[in-house]
């Protein structure tokens, strides 16, 4: 099936009562007790907390890198986790319905900037030069247009990081699970993801989670959850248009 021709997500992200036990016996860690979280299709929410306090735990069990100990998960209005996988493929659930951007770029180093950009759009089966226009339409958004043809070790860490957010937003996925985007970038290019991230949610309906503790980025919120000792609080956040801040 190609992702590209799907129409938008409906639902968003519903968590119930999530829990993650690593390990067992005297060396377990509760990383997550009973999470509850709600997004809803065109959302971006921060979710942030102290390190230890789940974060990355949350996200990989989102994105179906980990497996949960117990609770419930919705994507969209499938069902994909109910103490217990209830989905089969969980390879194609990530590669079509979850983008990810990681702290690191991981970009793969001996294809250019445009190819790393267009690889997954090819692999779901979108003729090449249309993922290419695709990915260069996305790089031109993000301002790293001019690097399209380099190799990601020519890049500074901040286009690296760039490249990666124009990858994980390429297949316009349901869901963008952001680990601390921003983290490498100054003021001015942290904003500007951040509205790109924010046009992508109201635009494709995407849901979209956005792991930070950036002060840069945290009054863009309408809505945050904190998390801590690996439960979630909601609160409500400043919400502050991007087009303001853009300019100020
Ligand atoms: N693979 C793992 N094995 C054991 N404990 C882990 C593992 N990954 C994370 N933890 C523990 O789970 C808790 C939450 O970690 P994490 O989700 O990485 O927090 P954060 O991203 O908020 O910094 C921490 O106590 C951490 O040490
Ligand atoms: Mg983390």
């Amino acid at each position: 099936m190609n992702p590209m021709n799907t129409p938008p997500a409906q639902g968003g992200i519903l968590i119930e009562g999530l829990r993650k036990v690593y390990g067992h016996g005297d060396t377990a860690v509760e990383a997550l007790k009973h999470v509850n979280m709600q997004v809803a299709p065109g959302e971006v929410v921060g979710l942030v907390g102290p390190s230890g306090s789940g974060k990355s735990t949350l996200l990989k069990c989102l994105g179906a890198i980990i497996e949960p100990t117990s609770g419930k998960m919705t994507l969209g209005n499938e069902v994909i986790y109910d103490n217990g996988w209830t989905v089969k493929d969980l390879r194609a659930l990530r590669r079509d319905r979850i983008g990810f951007v990681f702290q690191a770029p991981y970009l793969i180093p001996f294809l250019d900037v445009t190819d790393n950009v267009a690889l997954l759009p090819m692999l779901a089966g979108l003729p090449n030069a249309q993922a290419r226009s695709r990915a260069l339409e996305l790089l031109t958004a993000l301002d790293v247009q001019h690097r399209a043809r380099a190799e990601p070790s020519q890049l500074s860490g901040g286009e690296q990081q760039r490249v990666s957010i124009a990858r994980a937003l390429a297949n316009k996925p349901p869901v963008i699970l952001a680990d601390e985007p921003t983290a490498p970038l100054d003021s001015e290019r942290a904003l500007a993801v951040m509205r790109i991230l924010n046009q992508m949610a109201r635009q494709a309906q995407t849901a979209i989670i956005v792991v930070t503790h950036d002060e840069k980025i945290i009054p863009t919120f309408r809505r945050i959850y904190h998390i801590r000792d690996g439960q979630t609080v909601e609160e409500a956040g400043e919400g502050r248009a991007l087009e303001d801040s853009a300019h100020a």
